[in-house]
C-alpha cells in the first residue's frame, strides 16, 4: 500500500484585486486585495512521491517550468529533497478566469506539506503558495481574508460564519481557457499601460473603506468599491500596448444586468478577473431571482467569436454557480 494525500481546496474571489507585482522573481503582489474564499467550487488535488516533480490539471499535463519556483522554496521550506506528482481537478472551467490557480497553488502547498511530514502554520504554506499564484496565498484561509501589499504571506480578517447570507453567483460567460494568462496580462499592464501608476494608487485607497464596509457587512457599499476595483483594473489593462481585453458579448451583458437589477431595488454587484466570467455579489434572500436574469442575460448574448457550436449556449452563457463563504482547505492522508 502506498501513501496518498489528498486536499480540498477553494478559490480565493477577490473584492478588491491584486494586479501587479512590486517583485516578479519573488512574486509579490503590488497592490492588497480583499478576498472571499468560495464554496460551492473546488480544487481536488492528490499528490504522491516521484522521481520527478509532475503535475496534471484535468488529466493535462501542466509546464513543469511554471511549478519549478514554487516547488524550489516548497523544498527549502520543508527542508526535503522529495520530489512530487500530483494530480488536480477542478470542479469548474480551468484558467478561465475563475480563480484555478488560487485554489490549485494553496492545495499542493498543503497537500506537499503533508507527504514530507510538515504540518507548516497556516501562514507558512500561504508564502510558499504565494510563489506559484499571489491569489493561492488567500486560498490557504477560510472566510475573508487580507493579503496586503508587497506581504509574503495572506491572513484571515475574519471567518466564513462572519456572513452566513453572502452569495457569489458565477456566471459562465465562456468556459474556454484565456488566450493570455493574468500573469502576462498584468506584466503587460505594468509595462505598457500609462494608467499603471493610478491604478496602483486608487486601488490602496479603496481598501479601508473595503474592509470597514465587510466588517459591517454592508454589501452595497461593499459592492460598489469591489465594482470600482474590477472597473479600473480593466480600465488599466485596456490601456496598455498592446490592449488586453477579456470581455465578450455575454460579459458585457451581465455587467449590464447587474445594473438593471440594482435599478430596480435587487442588490447585485459584479467583479470580473482575468477572463470574462462576472461573479455577482448579493444575499441569500435575493439569490435565486438574480440567478435567473443573469442566465437569461447571458443566454441571449451573441456566443463569443469564434466560438465551436459544440460549446452551445448552455455552456457559452448559461451556467450560474452559487457560491458562498468557504472554508480552508482540507487534507487527509488515503491509503491505495
Ligand atoms: C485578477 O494570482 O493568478 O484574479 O500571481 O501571477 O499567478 P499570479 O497571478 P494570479 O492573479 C490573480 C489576479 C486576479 C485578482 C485577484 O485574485 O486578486
Amino acid at each position: 500500500m502506498s501513501r496518498v494525500v489528498f486536499c480540498r481546496a477553494h478559490p480565493s474571489l477577490a473584492l478588491i484585486k491584486y494586479w501587479g507585482k512590486s517583485d516578479s522573481r519573488r512574486n509579490l503582489p503590488a497592490t492588497a486585495s480583499l478576498a472571499v474564499t468560495l464554496a460551492g467550487v473546488h480544487t481536488e488535488t492528490r499528490v504522491r512521491p516521484a522521481p520527478a516533480d509532475r503535475v496534471t490539471v484535468d488529466g493535462m499535463e501542466q509546464p513543469v517550468e511554471r511549478y519549478a519556483p514554487f516547488f524550489d522554496v516548497l523544498r527549502h521550506r520543508l527542508r526535503t529533497a522529495q520530489r512530487f506528482r500530483a494530480d488536480s481537478t477542478n470542479s469548474f472551467p480551468t484558467a478561465a478566469g475563475l480563480a484555478s490557480s488560487s485554489s490549485g497553488f494553496a492545495a499542493l502547498a498543503a497537500a506537499c506539506a503533508r507527504m514530507a511530514g510538515r504540518d507548516l502554520p497556516a501562514g507558512e504554506l500561504s508564502a510558499v503558495a504565494r510563489v506559484g499564484s499571489a491569489s493561492a496565498a488567500r486560498s490557504l484561509f477560510g472566510g475573508f481574508t487580507l493579503l496586503p501589499a508587497r506581504a509574503r504571506a495572506a491572513r484571515q480578517l475574519l471567518p466564513e460564519q462572519h456572513w452566513p447570507e453572502l452569495r457569489v453567483l458565477v456566471a459562465v460567460a465562456s468556459p474556454q481557457a484565456k488566450a493570455i494568462s493574468s500573469r502576462q496580462a498584468m506584466e503587460a499592464t505594468r509595462g505598457g499601460s500609462p494608467f499603471y501608476r493610478a491604478w496602483l494608487a486608487s486601488s490602496g485607497r479603496l481598501l479601508p473603506e473595503a474592509m470597514e464596509a465587510l466588517q459591517k457587512r454592508d454589501l452595497e457599499k461593499l459592492g460598489e468599491l469591489a465594482r470600482l476595483s474590477y472597473s479600473r483594473m480593466h480600465a488599466a489593462l485596456l490601456a496598455s500596448d498592446p490592449p488586453v481585453l477579456y470581455w465578450l458579448p455575454a460579459t458585457v451583458a451581465l455587467v449590464r444586468e447587474c445594473a438593471e437589477l440594482r435599478r430596480q431595488g435587487l442588490g447585485a454587484w459584479e467583479t470580473i478577473d482575468a477572463g470574462p466570467q462576472v461573479k455577482v455579489l448579493c444575499l441569500a434572500a435575493e439569490a435565486a431571482r438574480i440567478a435567473e436574469r443573469l442566465r437569461e442575460a447571458a443566454g441571449a448574448a451573441q456566443p463569443a467569436y469564434g466560438a465551436q457550436p459544440a460549446y452551445g449556449a448552455e455552456s457559452a452563457g448559461g451556467q450560474i454557480i452559487e457560491c458562498r463563504p468557504g472554508p480552508a482547505p482540507e487534507v487527509r492522508v488515503e491509503e491505495e
